[in-house]
């Protein structure tokens, strides 16, 4: 009698073990005080009379951009403490944990990946409850196999960051959206229980088959908010910008890509698309004198009056119309406010033929 009291005690404590500990999941995106955020968006600044490594962080708390303290590498800032569950696999392979790093140019190596695969750089990291995507623009991040997860070759040109936590289930779509991209995955660790979709591309063995050669879909995070994902396969063939987003967000567009580029595409003010697309290039965070696009690798858009703002992956270039690619956008009206609010100078365009928005707008 007493044994089997002792036994049924014993096995509720169990249970109860394994339930609090299966209930707490460590992989969420995380400030610079390690606290748990739905997301972030950063924007490491480039070198402005310091070392660039300095930051602007935002998530629904802060109402727009507030100055880091921390460095962009330091152990203990936003990309510290959201990388840790993978910094910590590296020691002891946690159970149940699944990761993969995706770069065009990926790290510890000096050559980059074939351009077939996705001009894409990110982390996605899960568990059974949780996990975060993280996409970007820094080449050679995150170095792999080391604490030390910076490359100094990401101190010299302003980078962008977005980190959102979703629930596991919402992995099978990310996976999707991954493949269509054609990320190029160069290492990773997935469970085998875990979603197909993402294992498939974790092992650069699955690519989209059949047309149409874009996905889009919303993704919806742990506390419940939209993201609006793009994605395109290097079959595509079209800019991201004026040849997908700004058919689905319905308002011009100030594009925010790279001012190094061979072949750039040109500001579009063509009726043969809906709205115009404009390439932005010099941008002002608050507080902080402006930077050309020369100096800032980041790539993001934002619609006129901020209604939308996309953190993406692809330059406005002709080449880059034959890569995979996307984007990850947020109707969140302080975010649309502090992207719109950072354009300090564009290149204008006429449009070819007023359309009945422009002459409304005349009147
Ligand atoms: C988020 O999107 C889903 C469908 O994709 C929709 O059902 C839901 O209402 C949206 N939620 C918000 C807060 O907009
Ligand atoms: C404008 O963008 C569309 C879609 O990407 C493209 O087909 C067209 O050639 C572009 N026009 C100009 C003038 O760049
Ligand atoms: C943007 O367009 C202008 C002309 O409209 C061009 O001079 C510039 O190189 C383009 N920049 C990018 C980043 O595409």
């Amino acid at each position: 009698m007493e044994m089997d009291r002792y036994r049924t005690i014993m096995r509720f404590l169990l249970i109860v073990g394994v339930l609090f500990h299966g209930c707490e999941s460590d992989v969420k995106c995380r400030n610079d005080n390690g606290d748990e955020v739905d997301w972030y968006i950063l924007y490491k600044l480039p070198p402005m009379n310091d070392d660039g490594l300095s930051y602007a962080y935002m998530d629904e708390s802060t109402n727009g951009w507030v100055f880091s303290r921390e460095k962009i590498n330091s152990k203990s800032g936003t990309l510290a403490n959201t990388l840790k569950p993978l910094l910590d696999f590296y020691d002891r392979k946690t159970e149940g944990f699944g990761f993969m790093l995706y770069n065009d140019q990926p790290a510890n190596s000096k050559y980059a990946a074939p351009s077939s695969f996705g001009h894409s750089k990110g982390v996605v990291m899960l568990d059974r409850q949780t996990g975060v995507w993280l996409s970007h623009s820094t080449p050679k991040f995150p170095t792999y196999g080391s604490r030390d997860f910076w490359p100094n070759s990401g101190n010299v040109n302003a980078q962008t960051f977005i980190c959102v936590t979703y629930s596991y289930d919402e992995f099978k779509k990310i996976g999707l959206q991954l493949m269509y991209i054609h990320a190029y995955s160069y290492d990773s660790d997935i469970p085998t229980t875990f979603h197909n979709d993402l294992r498939c591309v974790a092992q650069r063995s699955c690519y989209p088959k059949k047309e149409p050669w874009f996905h889009v879909t919303t993704l919806t995070s742990m506390e419940g908010r939209n993201f609006s994902t793009f994605a395109k396969y290097k079959r595509f063939g079209d800019d991201l910008y004026s040849g997908l987003i700004v058919n689905y967000l319905e308002q011009d567009l100030y594009v925010k890509s790279w001012g190094k580029m061979r072949r750039p595409l040109p500001s579009n003010c063509s009726t043969s698309i809906p709205h115009s697309v404009y390439n932005v290039t010099e941008v002002k965070v608050p507080g902080r004198k402006p930077f050309s696009d020369t100096v800032d690798h980041s790539k993001w858009c934002v619609t006129s009056g901020g209604g939308w703002a996309c953190i993406a992956d692809m330059n406005r270039e002709e080449s880059q119309m034959d890569r995979g690619g996307g984007a990850i956008c947020t109707n969140d009206v302080a975010v649309g406010k502090a992207f719109d609010a950072m354009i300090s100078k564009y290149k204008q365009c006429k449009r070819e033929r007023p359309n009945s928005d422009a002459q409304h707008r005349e009147l």
